[in-house]
């Protein structure tokens, strides 16, 4: 039980690591904070004009996902991987350094998915695109993407991990209130524009 708690702490220590805001601001690209949503991902970042710097954030968002379930599986137990995963996305989304207002936990989400059953990780991917591609809301796509990891979890058959996409699918709709509210009104931001 120790190094379940252990591993649970490293995740969510590893999780609270805001790469997109710290990106912004090694780049000179400004406190995301006071850009668009204000959110610290990779959508967000993508509204300062770098590309670059999106798709970095994007990298090590989903990074240090996969790299806390990959960890706890090596020295912890496979069962420790779930837990790990479910922490990494509690400190992304409330880092203890940021009074707790951190992301909304889509790209952590699929890069511990890819680590925990990698046909899931493409599926919600290519789910993400094909709905990105045709709505072009970066959230709309994100809610899909999480949303589908469940049925794919079934359909591809990797029950096991049903429960916590259920968990994590909530926690990401849970973070997208605003979201959801620009959609439904009409005034969420498409991706690209400023
Ligand atoms: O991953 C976050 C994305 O789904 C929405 O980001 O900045 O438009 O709120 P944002």
């Amino acid at each position: 039980a120790s190094t379940l708690l252990l591993w649970v702490a490293i995740a969510y220590v590893i999780g609270s690591i805001p790469f997109g805001l710290i990106l912004a601001r090694v780049m000179g690209l400004g406190n995301l904070r006071d850009i668009g949503s204000g959110n610290i991902g990779a959508t967000n970042v993508l509204r300062t004009g770098s590309k670059k710097a999106a798709a970095l954030t994007l990298l090590l968002d989903g990074g240090k996902g996969a790299v806390v379930v990959l960890l706890a599986r090596a020295y912890a137990a496979p069962d420790a991987a779930q837990f790990a995963a479910f922490a990494v996305m509690v400190g992304h989304c409330f880092p203890v350094w940021l009074e707790f207002r951190g992301g909304k936990g889509v790209a952590t989400f699929l890069g511990l998915l890819y680590a925990l059953a990698w046909p899931i990780g493409i599926a919600a991917c290519l789910t993400w695109l094909v709905t990105a591609l045709v709505f072009r809301f970066s959230s709309l796509a994100a809610l899909a993407a999480a949303a589908s990891a469940m049925v794919w979890a079934l359909a591809l058959g990797v029950p096991q991990i049903f429960i916590l996409c259920a968990l994590l699918t909530a926690l990401i709709f849970w973070r997208h209130a605003d979201n959801v509210r620009r959609l439904v009104a009409g005034t969420e931001s498409k991706i690209g524009k400023k």
